[in-house]
């Protein structure tokens, strides 16, 4: 059985290096007991590189929440794949919707040139896909293929073992959520997204690709995501910045 990923997106928190190393402490300390659980966090970049100090492994590791898609340049502002290597990361979320939709506009185009790229430089793109809204005509699941097929043109199929797929519908993140998202409906995803995958490679890179699902998970619905949701871990905002709440979901993934 392969570990579940269970990944922290810090999002622009928390104020201070001393908090984030508490953070990053206690939860590298909970992870080291499981059994079945790897932890990636994806801290601001400021923090990698002292992070990183405290040593990362393979099972608990550090990731960023963005990147640039050129290797170095006059990108005024920009971070490059060598430098969040470098600094620590071996993850990086791409195309999380708070970057498509609230404060950078980007596009499925910039999600494929940062795929790619990360690609390149031996880093795990976790790529967030997911539909703003649920509508009566299910017209969302044609939007999430849509998505998946442009976050992946030209990436050879050889390489969708080196990248993760998030399933976060924006109904259902953050403090703003409508509501929870059902297992039911996380596990009809996760299988109509590993289906979009397979039709674009094989069965078995579909079988294999790692789907996580994100959404304001939190102590109190991961036993039945974890349960029924079919996925392959989560990713986790809010309740990573609580040592109770996320060592929890970290324990109780675990068991399950
Ligand atoms: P949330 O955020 O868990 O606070 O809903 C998830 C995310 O945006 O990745």
């Amino acid at each position: 059985m392969n570990k579940k990923l269970i990944i922290g997106n810090w999002k622009m928190n928390p104020n201070t290096l001393r908090e984030a190393e508490h953070l990053f402490k206690e939860f590298k300390k909970i992870t080291t007991s499981s059994k079945n659980i790897n932890t990636i966090l994806c801290v601001p970049y400021v923090f990698l590189f002292p992070l990183k100090k405290l040593k990362i492994t393979t099972k608990f590791s550090l990731g960023a929440q963005d990147v640039f898609f050129e290797q170095n340049g006059s990108f005024t502002g920009e971070v490059s794949p060598s430098m969040i290597y470098e600094a620590g990361a071996r993850y990086t979320i791409v195309g999380h919707s708070e970057r498509r939709y609230k404060v950078a506009n980007e596009n499925d185009e910039d999600v494929n040139k940062k795929i790619k790229i990360l690609l390149k430089n031996k880093i795990i793109p976790i790529v967030c896909i997911g539909e703003k809204v649920r509508d009566q005509k299910h017209t969302y699941f044609e939007f999430v293929k849509n998505q998946i097929k442009l976050a992946l043109r030209d990436i050879p199929k050889t390489a969708f073992k080196n990248i993760v797929i998030a399933y976060e519908p924006l109904w259902a993140i953050g403090k703003e959520a409508l509501r929870d998202a059902t297992p039911v409906e996380v596990n009809e995803m996760a299988i109509f997204i590993r289906k979009c995958i397979s039709d674009l490679s094989s069965s078995k890179i579909g079988l294999d690709v790692s789907i996580l699902y994100g959404g304001s998970v939190s102590p109190s619905n991961i036993n039945d995501l974890v349960e029924y949701g079919g996925v392959d871990g989560f990713l986790v905002g809010r309740a990573s910045l609580s040592v109770k709440d996320f060592t929890k979901i970290i324990n109780i993934s675990d068991k399950k």
